[in-house]
């Protein structure tokens, strides 16, 4: 169920529903500069995202996931290489590339409604009728319909991350980048919400790259892992992982699944000191 790819995949990897490479980062190093220095977050990464495929990045804190997904939403730019999005530059934020991050950072002044319409002020062809009808149906698609009218501040830490995900999805983007965005969500909250995922996946095809430190998490959810090792942050392994869906995190084939990239996590985490992490 898991094949391992010593280098970063050909363009031109074909499953079910995958074609052509949708992003590319070509060669592509950031150095950040501070007052303590400089640090090389990114080593010369190279790996590019079919169309339709759900990439996961896993690694040990610091080895750059976060940095290799602001550059793939244009919030930030790299200091060497190309990052590419079906082969043009990516120079700044777009529609077509929504990100969901840790905390839903939605806005308590406004009621669910209005924070998933909130999504939608890019698309200025669109009535305001017509703003609420895409919003009210993502957020059915998330299981929240009946809660339209409720305050941020009446939902639970599940249900925010819903709406997140709804306001994420409503402007129908091509590509969706999540950074860790169940870590903070008990375990049985986090386990609807990996059915939720999959199903928009396969129902709404959408190329997705998803971080996370949870190995299990990845294999629950992507067609293929990167592993990446800190100092600097370099592609250490690349996994493919051919579990049929709908997964279920509890599965033991999954687990199965999970013992040789947690071992090359181990490995990396080993090496560079962080043996605490590992555990
Ligand atoms: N704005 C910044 N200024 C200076 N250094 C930064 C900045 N952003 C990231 N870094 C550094 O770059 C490296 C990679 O950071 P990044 O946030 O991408 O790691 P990460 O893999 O997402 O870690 P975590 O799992 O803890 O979220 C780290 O050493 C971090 O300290
Ligand atoms: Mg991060």
């Amino acid at each position: 169920m898991l094949s391992q790819e010593t280098a970063a995949p050909p363009s031109s990897i074909k499953t079910e529903n995958v074609s052509a490479a949708k992003i590319s980062l070509r060669n592509v190093s950031k150095t950040f500069k501070s007052r303590q220095g400089s640090v090389l977050a990114l080593d010369n990464v190279s790996m590019d995202v079919a169309e339709g495929e759900f990439l996961c990045l896993v690694g040990p804190s610091g080895c750059g996931k976060s940095t290799i997904l602001n550059l793939i939403a244009g919030l930030d730019t790299a200091t060497e290489g190309e990052v590419l999005m079906d082969g043009e530059p990516i120079s700044a934020p777009g529609r077509e590339r929504m990100v969901m991050f840790q905390d839903s950072a939605l806005f308590p002044w406004l009621d669910v409604l209005q924070n998933v319409m909130f999504g939608l002020r890019l698309k200025p062809n669109l009535t305001n009728s017509e703003r609420e009808e895409v919003a009210m149906f993502y957020l059915n698609l998330v299981g929240l319909k009946k809660f339209y009218r409720a305050n941020i501040h009446e939902l639970s830490g599940g249900m925010k991350q819903r709406v997140a995900l709804a306001r994420s999805l409503a402007p129908n983007p091509r590509i969706l980048l999540m950074d860790e965005p169940f870590s903070a969500l008990d375990a049985m909250t986090r386990e609807q919400l990996y059915g939720d995922l999959q199903r928009i996946f396969v129902q709404r095809q959408k190329t997705i790259v998803f971080v996370t430190h949870n190995i299990r998490e990845a294999v629950c959810l992507g067609d293929r892992i990167i592993l990446l090792s800190p100092n600097p942050g370099r592609i250490a392994s690349d996994f493919r992982v051919s579990l049929p869906r709908p997964r279920d995190i509890n599965d033991p084939e999954l687990s199965k699944t999970s013992i040789p990239i947690t071992a090359a996590l181990k490995r990396h985490l080993h090496k560079n000191g962080l043996a605490a992490e590992a555990d």
